[in-house]
């Protein structure tokens, strides 16, 4: 059988759209030996541990701001190290579920354009919190 007979298969499982990534400029089309880092990085599950809340909530939602130089331009904490995650956890927490519904210091804040992490991320943020930051 035809060796590529399973490439668009592979793609569809990684959630990559192989019409879309044909109608790309070929700047953005991505080498398949690339594509295995890539999938590895989206099957990251949403769990309460450091390497997922970052994926899942600092990453998308945080560290543009509060990434090492940034939050030195913007005069705010650095959440880029585990450590100051923990030591900002009541204060994250807070931002990303109370803030958000009261409007006090909601972080990301309102007029930012990253996106507000789900209830669910809040929840496991949570839950990572009460198992004392282990990771698992
Ligand atoms: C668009 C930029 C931006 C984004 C995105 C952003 N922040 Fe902020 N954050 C700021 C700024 C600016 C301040 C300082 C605000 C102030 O002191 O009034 C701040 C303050 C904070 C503080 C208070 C720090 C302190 O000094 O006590 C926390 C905690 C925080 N952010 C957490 C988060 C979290 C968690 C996220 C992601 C869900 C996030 N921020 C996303 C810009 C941002």
């Amino acid at each position: 059988m035809h060796k590529f007979f399973f490439l668009p298969l592979f793609l569809f499982s990684c959630g990559i759209d192989l019409q879309k990534l044909n109608q790309a400029p070929s700047a953005l089309r991505i080498k398949k030996s690339k594509l295995d880092s890539i999938s590895v990085r989206q099957d990251i599950k949403l769990v309460a541990s450091y390497e997922s809340l970052k994926f899942h909530l600092l990453e998308k939602s945080c560290l543009n701001c509060h990434g090492k130089e940034s939050s030195v331009a913007l005069k705010t904490v650095d959440l880029s190290t585990k450590e100051m995650v923990i030591k900002y956890a009541d204060d994250i927490y807070y931002s990303i579920t109370e803030g958000q519904e009261t409007g006090i210091l909601p972080m990301p804040p309102l007029d930012s354009s990253s996106p507000i992490p789900s209830m669910e991320v809040g929840e496991v943020f949570k839950k990572w919190m009460d198992l004392n930051y282990v990771d698992g």
